[in-house]
């Protein structure tokens, strides 16, 4: 992990903070990635009340990030990726941008700024960057004394970079905790010292462990990480206790450590506004079929198996588990919309700039089960073809039910779910056929 150098004082020595300047020496990633190295001068910091504010998204050129990143500048907020295309190509801020600018067109509005920076977000680039995000701003207090303050120009990180194949994560743990948590770590530090504190964090359902196998739509209460009180539907009144339960794999345990780790900074320093959002899981794409999942290495989730299928480069899906106490026997799931759950992030960043205080966790589910047999049957109709299935044992590190409740993100995000699953496959359907009448089946292979 990068030591960072703590050169940038409180907002109340402005005087003694001089500015930096980039690394001199190629960067290497601790995973072996070389790292762009940012323009040099940089953006010089500039006396400014007016500039225009982004919100920074790390991470956002990948599956989610790179729906939310679209959803951000349809809605007019200026956005700054920073992703070192680890697991997701360039050409997609090709395919951002350009829808963006077809969105604002049709609306008649000016398309909002984009800024992207291929970088590790571990890497002391960072800093750099955060610094020329950052304003002197001049400040009138009641006296009618004039101030000097330093104002960073982004308003919410909204924080998806993180390693998430179950599979590799039992191969490769240090590789997972060294990104996902130690970089979560230094990247908190980083923004604290430029007084960026609106935080929006890609958690998953995986932290509900075995939980999920209780019986019923799990809810966020069934995981804190401090002891709350808590009122159930019936008016009684207990003590939430910190607990983790069956947590299957390293990949599971980051992302519980990562949020302990958010709820404990949130606890000590109340100028964090920390959201954690937990994926349950999230499919489909964009109508237009220019953005979707396409993973760089193994396909090991189930709709870009099942999308690896429909291209004709894998001949089969194995269904992982017939036994599950489930109505067809196959493992139930919370497919959701992957545009619904970029909505909720705009919800979640909206309310928690409004009313944020501390740390929450809201599920991004649909609220209702799908099993995997239903899922392949969807696909089937949307694609008018049919799927290849090889049954197959219990994949270890399952579980046979994981379904959200949605109650707590409704209520108080004011978000619902739109989509359904099978508009999900029609979407996903979309973007095979036309990636592959473009390039050809190839493109669903292995790609490294
Ligand atoms: C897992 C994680 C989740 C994480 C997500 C993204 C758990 C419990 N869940 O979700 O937190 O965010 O991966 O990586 O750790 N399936 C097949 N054949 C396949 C692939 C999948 O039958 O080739 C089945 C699986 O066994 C499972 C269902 O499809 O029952 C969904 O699997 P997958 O898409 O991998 O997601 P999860 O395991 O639910």
């Amino acid at each position: 992990m990068d030591n960072y150098e703590d050169s940038l004082p409180s907002s109340s020595s402005p005087a003694s903070w001089s500015p930096s300047s980039p690394p001199t020496t190629p960067e290497i990633s601790d995973d072996g990635f070389e790292i762009e190295r940012l323009p040099s001068p940089f953006e010089s910091r500039h006396v400014s009340n007016g500039s225009p504010t982004f919100v920074l998204v790390i991470g956002g050129l990948g599956y989610i990030g790179s729906h939310t990143v679209l959803e951000l500048l349809r809605g007019g907020q200026n956005v700054i990726i920073v992703d070192n295309l680890s697991n997701s190509y360039e050409s997609v801020l090709d395919n951002i941008k350009l829808l963006a600018a077809n969105h604002c067109k049709a609306e008649g509005i000016p398309v909002p700024l984009i800024h992207f920076h291929r970088l590790d977000y571990r890497s002391r680039s960072m800093r750099f960057l955060l610094e020329s995000y950052t304003d002197l701003v001049m400040t009138i207090d009641a006296g009618g004394q004039q101030n000097m303050t330093y104002r960073s120009r982004i308003e919410s990180v909204i924080h998806f970079a993180a390693y998430k194949s179950v599979v590799d994560s039992l191969k490769h743990p240090l590789q997972y905790y060294q990104n996902n948590v130690c970089g979560l770590v230094s990247l908190l530090q980083q923004l604290d010292k430029y007084g960026i504190h609106n935080f929006i964090f890609s958690s998953s359902a995986t932290v509900y462990g075995t939980k999920s196998n209780s019986g019923r739509p799990l809810q966020e209460e069934d995981v804190v990480h401090h002891a709350e009180e808590h009122v159930d539907s019936a008016g009684t009144s207990s003590v939430l206790q910190p607990s983790a339960v069956g947590l299957s794999c390293p990949y599971a345990r980051t992302k519980y450590f990562s949020e302990a780790i958010l709820a404990d900074v949130a606890a000590a320093n109340a100028a964090w506004r920390i959201v954690a959002l937990r994926y349950f899981n999230p499919v489909g794409c964009d109508p237009s079929g220019l953005l979707g999942e396409n993973p760089r290495g193994e396909a090991t989730n189930l709709y870009p198996v099942l999308t690896q299928v429909l291209a004709g480069v894998r001949k089969s899906l194995d269904v992982f588990g017939t036994d599950w106490a489930t109505p067809d026997g196959t493992a139930i799931r919370d497919f959701i919309h992957v545009l619904d759950v970029a909505r909720g992030h705009m919800a979640a960043m909206a309310w928690n700039a409004a009313c944020g205080d501390g740390f929450r966790a809201f599920n991004l589910g649909s609220g209702s089960g799908t099993s995997v047999l239903e899922a392949v049957r969807s696909l089937e109709a949307a694609a008018g073809r049919s799927i290849p299935l090889t049954w197959s044992g219990r994949r270890p590190g399952d579980v046979g039910v994981c379904v959200a409740s949605t109650e707590r993100a409704q209520n108080e995000l004011g978000w619902s779910p739109r989509e359904s699953v099978a508009q999900c496959a029609a979407d996903l359907w979309n973007f095979v056929k036309r990636r592959m009448a473009r390039d050809g089946a190839s493109e669903f292979a292995l790609q490294v």
